[in-house]
């Protein structure tokens, strides 16, 4: 099956072309994973403004997706379905995707699916890691091995927008047991960088500076980390580090390095801490992490110690870098899945939604 799919949520406009064999336990080949990143124009507002990023989507849309099809050397006849991103995310961003999608459903006359966004970062953990993340981003890219994967699975999704630990008992058959109640841990990464005069993101920037830090780490709070619950909470965490910054005389290098590793370590523990304990509690059989702050090798190094200390003998997957932040591949094999599991949509009814919940 060939499966042609769009991502526009919020900064990156991607277009990919996935080959899946099998049915049940399908082996993925990415023919062409197109990502037009626009994080340099939205850099100077500090984050993400929505109506550029809806326009810049326009302006790149069509240039990607001749891409993908240039890469990948198939025809637009050869496609057997269309899966498009229709939420969560930017509105005006969203619109632009679902609404090309649909054009193409109906002059390809092709089925088409809308996936939801966080289900994507879910589903790159089914795509095999391994390879070079310049190759997986913009080249043909042959992906022999497949992943097996057990469930019960607990997803830890962290991104930008999102930070969520979901049980999956099956695929589609979701429950979101924990949630952030203010904000998400990848934007607290950007609002602590631009506290400290670092540009967006935060993330990537604020990993290099405290992999560089040697001296003693500030005890900053790791708030909800002992609640009952699997909710999480950051905004404390942020403020903490802003009256810091405000009392510092000058913000150096070098305090930027010591603020930047006392904030991750505390935003990484309190994400640590409550996957372990679902994981325990869940009785699960896999661990995933996915979504931009997967990217974060910090965190991928502190799960596998804790699985280890806690002895807990059980799969953990991390995405490639390169499927961590937004891309269409994710969108394509999430698209898989959910026509495997019987859903179709139209191009009559397919709406975006920018706060689309999980469905089961
Ligand atoms: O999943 P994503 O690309 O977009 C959303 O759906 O939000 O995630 C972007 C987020 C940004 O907040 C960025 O700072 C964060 O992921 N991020 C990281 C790293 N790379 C990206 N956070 C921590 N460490 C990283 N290496
Ligand atoms: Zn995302």
């Amino acid at each position: 099956m060939l499966i042609f799919s769009i991502e526009t949520s919020c900064d990156e406009t991607s277009v990919a072309i996935v080959k899946a064999a099998g049915k049940k336990n399908p082996r993925f080949e990415i023919l062409a994973n197109i990502v037009s990143s626009q994080i340099k124009k939205h850099k100077r507002f500090g984050g993400v403004v929505p109506n550029l990023a809806a326009r810049l989507h326009l302006e790149n849309i069509n240039f990607c997706i001749g891409e993908a099809f240039k890469k990948a050397k198939i025809t637009p006849g050869q496609i057997d379905l269309i899966a498009v991103t229709r939420g969560p995310g930017l509105i005006p961003a969203l619109l632009i995707g679902t609404q090309v999608a649909k054009s193409l459903s109906y002059i390809w006359r092709k089925p088409i699916i809308g996936v939801n966004h966080m289900e994507g970062h879910i589903y790159s953990n089914w795509i095999p890691i391994g390879v070079n993340p310049k190759q997986i981003q913009n080249s043909k890219l042959k992906i022999s091995k497949k992943r097996d994967i057990n469930f019960p699975v607990l997803n830890l999704i962290v991104s930008g927008g999102h930070t969520m630990l979901v049980l999956a008992k099956d695929h589609f058959k979701y429950e979101v047991i924990g949630e952030t109640r203010d904000d998400a841990v990848g934007e607290s990464f950007d609002k602590v960088a631009r506290l400290l005069g670092l540009p967006y993101p935060g993330g990537p920037i604020i990993e290099k500076l405290a992999k560089n830090y040697k001296g003693d780490l500030i005890d900053f709070p790791r708030p909800m980390m002992h609640s009952p619950d699997y909710d999480f909470s950051f905004s404390g965490l942020k403020t903490a580090v802003l009256y810091t910054v405000r009392k510092a005389k000058k913000i150096d290098k070098e305090f930027q390095k010591k603020i930047s590793a006392s904030f991750a370590e505390a935003a990484l523990d309190v994400l640590v801490y409550k996957a372990i304990k679902a994981t325990k509690e869940f009785k699960v059989k896999t661990l995933t992490v996915s979504g931009g702050v997967s990217a974060n090798k910090k965190l991928s190094e502190k799960i596998k110690k804790a699985l280890k200390d806690n002895g807990l003998a059980i799969e953990f997957l991390s995405p490639d870098v390169a499927m961590s932040t937004d891309n269409a591949a994710m969108v394509a094999v999430t698209g898989f899945f959910r026509r495997e599991a019987g859903s179709i949509d139209s191009w009559k009814n397919l709406k975006a939604n920018a706060n689309l919940r999980f469905q089961s």
